[in-house]
Parts: structure tokens; sequence; C-alpha cells
């Protein structure tokens, strides 16, 4: 191929660096961001400026116009939280609703009150019951959370169970098959993986996630689900992650790349 032609077919390098670091340095007004963080209003901004709350590095921040890295941010002297977005595991314990707004105790009773008040807010990335433990996602970038439970994602999930009554053994091979139906469903599940530990004890690895498919699935074949927890996500386990029941941890969404 001539010299010119080669040349033609590379990228820009200038363009592609100038793209890239736009993306990743999203400067914004001041008074924009402590409301997108969760700090306050864009209305109480102003306020928290003049207090001398707010500095970018070393720099106080006099106005609420001034255009400051989010990364570069400090409020009272601390980093702004999560700047590049929200990405966190929780370690639900039994007995709280992933829910925003419901009645009783919520996920969000255990997590930071700003995160709420952040724009977009966050939010649980898919859901548990009330009655189940272990790991939840939570975050505020609405492309993750689309990602992650795009019913196409097949994404696996490990869930360790016990019930009331023995599993059949024959459940291992149903639940591989790709052919066990739940009642009142037409399509089956994709194949599972049953493990079982003891009579009335095992794990089981999903690649979606129907409504209370496990305790369904389970007490299809005759063995209720007295306990249940999401043990992992992906890559992602409670015991890489070292929580305790109620603690959550920042994560790298990188890892379900
Ligand atoms: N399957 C269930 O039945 N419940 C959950 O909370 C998650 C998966």
């Amino acid at each position: 191929m001539p010299k010119k032609a080669l040349s033609q077919t590379r990228p820009d390098f200038n363009l592609v660096f100038y793209i890239f670091s736009f993306i990743i340095t999203c400067v914004m007004r001041t008074d924009a961001l402590l409301a997108r963080f969760g700090y306050c209003s864009r209305r109480e901004a102003p306020r928290w400026i003049r207090a001398g709350r707010c500095a970018a590095g070393e720099r106080l921040i006099q106005s609420p116009a001034e255009k400051v890295e989010p990364a570069d941010m400090l409020v009272d002297g601390e980093p702004v939280e999560f700047p590049r977005g929200l990405f966190a595991a929780l370690y639900k314990p039994a007995g709280f609703t992933c829910s925003h707004r419901e009645g009783g105790r919520l996920v969000f009773d255990l997590l930071p009150a700003r995160w709420l008040r952040r724009n977009p807010p966050a939010s649980m990335v898919g859901r548990l019951d009330k009655e189940t433990t272990g790991l939840l996602l939570i975050s505020d970038d609405g492309a993750f959370i689309h990602r992650m439970t795009s019913p196409n994602r097949h994404l696996p999930k490990t869930y360790e169970f016990t019930t009331s009554s023995p599993v059949p053994k024959e459940a291992v091979s149903l639940f591989s098959s790709g052919r066990w139906k739940l009642e009142g469903e037409n399509k089956p599940c994709l194949p599972a993986l049953l493990h079982l530990r003891g009579e009335r004890s095992g794990f089981l690895v999903l690649r979606e996630g129907r409504y209370h498919q496990v305790r369904r699935m389970l007490a299809s074949v005759g063995a209720p689900v007295l306990t249940l927890k999401r043990t992992a996500v992906g890559l992602l386990s409670l015991d890489v992650l070292k929580l305790a029941e109620g603690e959550w941890r920042p994560i790298d969404p990188a890892i379900f790349d």
C-alpha cells in the first residue's frame, strides 16, 4: 500500500488523545458538582463556597461557576466520594428490603445517606429478596446497571442454600438440562449448576435472574428454601471482599468486563 494511503487509515492520535482526556477529566461547575455528588443542592452551593468548604487541590474555590475536575475537588478537606461514579458491594443481611421507598428496613439504611442525594442517586444492581442475604452491588452509573442486569448478559451468580426437605439428586441433571420450566412459565430456565453438599444444602449457579428463581426452582423439586445467600456475582465473591454482614466496600467495575 502507498505510504499516504496507509497513514490515512490510521486514527488521528491527537484526536483520540483529546477525546480520551475529555472523557476522563470531565470538569464541572462547582455548584453542579456539589449537587451531582450529593453534598448540597445547587441553590445551597454558594453558601458552602462562601464558607470556604470547597477547594480544588490547594486552591480555595471562590465562585459557584468555577470549573473543577471532580477527582481534584476537596469538600471540607476530604476528596469527593466516588468522583468517577459510585461502584460498591454490600453484604446484605436478612430483613432488609431492596427498595428506595417501601416501609421497614431498607438496604439504603446500611449505606451513607449522601449516596441517595447524588444525582443520579445510588441504586441496587438487581435485587435480592428481603430474607436473602449476601452480595448486592450498588451503583449510580445507569449504563453499568443496565449492562449488569441485561437479560442477555448471563453473568453467573452463585447462591448458597439450605432447604427444609432433601433435594433429590435428579435435580442436578434437571437443572443443567436447559429444559426445566418454572410453574407458570413457558420459557425453560437456562442450564444451571447445582452442587449438593448435603441432603439439604448446597449451591446453585444461575446465569439469569427471574423472580424468586432459586426459591422457585428448589420448591419445584420438593425442597423449599430455608436460607439463601448470594456468595458471588461473576468473579466477585464475598470471600474476596472479606465483608461482614451489613458492611460495604468500593469495587472496581472492571472486574465485570
Ligand atoms: N433467587 C431467589 O429466589 N431469591 C433471591 O433473592 C435471589 C435469587
